[in-house]
């Protein structure tokens, strides 16, 4: 296949290998800025996170991508290049990116590999083409060149999935596949019975497979024989305690009492109802607050996800009075230290809405990650799923230590103190509930 490499000094593609196409000043009005590539940069990034390079990147390390088209082109020359269609195949065993691009009478490929390709729609994006639609598993995505103004941007769920033997059959195996039928993925709505996933549920069916990844590293510091205890508190409707049920006893053979609760009664008669249907053994659901409830025996796993506010703290503080083998954690929205926080606290940064409560979600998380360190668990602050769906993605991940009565440092629990003193907390609620315990 003819191949044409992209320049690394011009920000435009040639696309053709003997008579390269060059493409015209652009038909839309163009401000002086739009002709070197430097100044597009620092104008795009300058204005906004989200570009199509950022998006598409993103994409490619996630492995959620399936087609990019690129369109709209901003020249009118009959050799400039029409579209650029980008598909995944498969070459000597290895993923490529095949890039079609069409001028007016040809059409000229080339495999790239995922660096070559986000430098390429980069050269290209905003000289040669105006328009660009990525496919994802994830969502579809309509990016507009914009000039001056930030990239404009529109998602919506997506229509495509990935094809059999087209780059995505060397994508890392999912713990629950796709394609094979799971009864309580077919019950919940996320995949139809054959098996294939609902292409507007594909972000869910990778949260619950990335959710259980985390889980599966879990599972050595777990009872090796006998039934495993868990409580998943604040359930909800039960996604990822089904799939939690669902790798302990199907994947793992393992028997298993869990117990998922939730305050809402009508959550709960769903869960149960759903339960008994699939006849999953070992899994039921109560209602019932977290702070008031008492386990029948002892705990391995407490997991708490998405758990309003302080209820993440109330979960966390249950697992360490119980002395859980294992914590997971995905905080939700978090109020205590936003509110403790005043506009001087630490100037320059509290002073601004947005920034006071996305810190003081952060400083959260960290005191929660230092509180489980200083009670003996080994504590990890994981991304749970990818940034563009929410900023409040953090997991922590916390297994206890065999020694975890060894004396806690005293330079981590000066680092506690410290970071209590900075936000000007003395006691919030983990420590409350804990010291309040004992
Ligand atoms: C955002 S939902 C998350 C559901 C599920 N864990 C998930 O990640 O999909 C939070 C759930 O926690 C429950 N919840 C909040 N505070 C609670 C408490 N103190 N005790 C029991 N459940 C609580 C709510 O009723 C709600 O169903």
């Amino acid at each position: 296949m003819p191949r044409a490499k992209p320049s690394s000094r011009s920000p435009s593609y040639s696309g053709a290998k003997s008579k390269p196409p060059v493409p015209k000043r652009p038909a839309r009005p163009k401000p002086r800025a739009a002709s070197k590539p430097s100044e597009q940069k620092t104008r795009s990034e300058k204005s906004t996170d989200l570009t199509l390079t950022s998006l598409l990147a993103s994409a490619l390390r996630e492995r959620t991508f399936l087609r990019l088209v690129l369109s709209q082109p901003l020249s009118k020359s009959d050799t400039a290049l029409s579209k650029v269609t980008v598909r995944l195949i498969e070459v000597g065993g290895e993923t490529k990116y095949q890039w079609a691009a069409r001028s007016h009478s040809q059409e000229l490929h080339e495999n790239l590999t995922a660096d070559e390709l986000v430098v390429q729609t980069k050269s290209v994006f905003g000289v040669n083409f105006g328009d660009a639609h990525l496919f994802t598993t994830e969502a579809d995505l309509t990016v507009r060149w914009n000039y001056s103004k930030p990239q404009k941007i529109k998602r919506k769920p997506p229509t495509q999935q990935p094809s059999e033997g087209a780059g995505h059959n060397r994508q890392k195996q999912y713990l629950i596949p796709a394609g094979v039928p799971c009864p309580f993925l077919v019950e919940i709505g996320v995949m139809l019975p054959s098996g294939q996933v609902r292409p507007a549920m594909y972000h869910k069916f990778r949260q619950i497979n990335r959710y259980l990844e985390f889980v599966e590293d879990l599972l050595p510091q777990l009872p090796p024989t006998g039934p495993i205890h868990v409580v998943d508190f604040g359930c909800g409707k039960s996604y990822l305690t089904f799939a939690l049920h669902h790798l302990l006893t199907t994947i793992h053979g393992r028997e298993v009492r869990i117990v998922g609760l939730d305050v809402k009664t009508d959550v709960i008669e769903d869960c149960s109802r759903i339960a008994k249907a699939l006849s999953c053994s070992g899994l039921h659901f109560q209602i019932g607050r977290i702070e008031n409830f008492t386990p029948e025996s002892h705990i391995h796993l407490a997991v708490s996800l998405h758990a309003c506010d302080t209820a993440t703290d109330d979960a966390l503080a249950a697992a360490l009075r119980w002395k859980c083998e294992a914590i997971l954690a995905v905080p939700c929205c978090q109020h205590e230290v936003c509110q403790a926080l005043g506009r001087q606290t630490l100037p320059g940064l509290t002073e601004y809405g947005i920034l006071k409560d996305r810190f003081a979600s952060l400083a959260t998380d960290a005191l929660r990650a230092q509180f489980l360190e200083l009670h003996g668990y080994r504590t990890q602050v994981l991304e749970f799923i990818e940034t563009e769906h929410t900023p409040k993605n953090l997991l922590l991940r916390a297994v206890r230590r065999p020694d975890a009565a060894v004396p806690e440092s005293a330079s981590r629990r000066q680092a506690y103190e410290q970071l209590k003193e900075v936000l000007g907390l003395k006691q919030w609620h983990l420590e409350a509930a804990v010291l309040g315990a004992t």
